[in-house]
């Protein structure tokens, strides 16, 4: 990644109050990039244009709730009638969900963690999909998990949300396999974050990497010369592989 190749280009970033979207969004903007950056309430982004400036970019705050179709139409809409279109989308913003067996799982808990990790994804493609093509590069980056494979009792969930992300991003990345768009996914492992010690509240957090050590990787995949397309980026082993299930 050549210093300065993300420059002027317009990123959306979901989630980037905190955590992996926040390190993602200083990453980009050293780059500089103009980040449009969303969290669920201005305060939480409170700062951050004057933060992207000073790391050579921009930034542009949008309040969306992720579980809110009006909210996301709303994102779509101010990003067209200020850009015109739209050279990344990371689609970071993520819930952990409730961990409780399947048979005591209440049904709405399960339903609040596929509307924030799987299906305000697809109505960010699906809004956003116009405006990736209208760049000479658009490039889409999702978060998945490694608990999209693995069977983890009371994870329901959160690991059905990212195996059916991993499912929409590849059938995304082979509709628009012949235009200039690029579609993948990464695998960032365990990161120090809110979500991770939700999830895991008995590691020691000292043990696993900042989110900050994802930033290249991330700059990487939304840049315009990562040509590949429906991979998903092992950040912890740094392999590739496709986006389907593992043999
Ligand atoms: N940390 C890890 O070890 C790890 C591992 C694998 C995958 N991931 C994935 O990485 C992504 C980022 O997670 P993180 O670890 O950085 O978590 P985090 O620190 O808890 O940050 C989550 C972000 O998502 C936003 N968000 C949550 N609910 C939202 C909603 N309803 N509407 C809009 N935004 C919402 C939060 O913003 P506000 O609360 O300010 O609205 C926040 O910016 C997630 O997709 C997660 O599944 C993380």
């Amino acid at each position: 990644m050549v210093a300065g190749q993300q420059k002027d280009r317009v990123i959306l970033v979901t989630g980037a109050s905190r955590g992996i979207g926040r390190a993602a969004l200083r990453a980009l903007a050293e780059e500089g990039a103009h980040v449009v950056a969303t969290a669920r309430s201005l305060e939480a982004l409170a700062g951050i244009e004057a933060e992207a400036k000073a790391l050579g970019g921009a930034a542009t705050p949008v309040a969306c709730e992720m579980s809110e179709a009006s909210d996301i139409d709303r994102l779509a809409t101010v990003i067209a009638a200020r850009f015109d279109r739209l050279d990344g989308l990371f689609g970071n913003a993520g819930i952990l969900g409730k961990k409780q067996a399947v048979g005591d799982l209440p049904p709405q808990e399960f339903e609040a963690a596929l509307a924030i990790n799987l299906t305000a994804n697809f109505r960010l493609l699906h809004r956003l999909d116009p405006l990736l093509r209208k760049s000479p590069a658009g490039r889409a980056l999702f978060v998945t998990s490694g608990v999209a494979w693995k069977r983890h009792a009371g994870w329901a969930p959160y690991s059905v949300s990212k195996a059916g992300l991993e499912a929409l991003v590849g059938v995304y990345a082979h509709e628009i396999q012949d235009t200039s768009v690029r579609a993948n996914l990464i695998s960032p492992g365990p990161i120090r974050t809110e979500l991770r010690v939700e999830a895991w509240p008995e590691e020691d957090p000292e043990s696993v990497p900042l989110p900050e050590a994802l930033g290249p990787a991330i700059v990487t995949m939304l840049s315009s010369d990562f040509a590949q397309n429906g991979v998903i980026f092992d950040f912890k082993s740094g392999r590739y592989t496709r986006c389907r299930a593992p043999a």
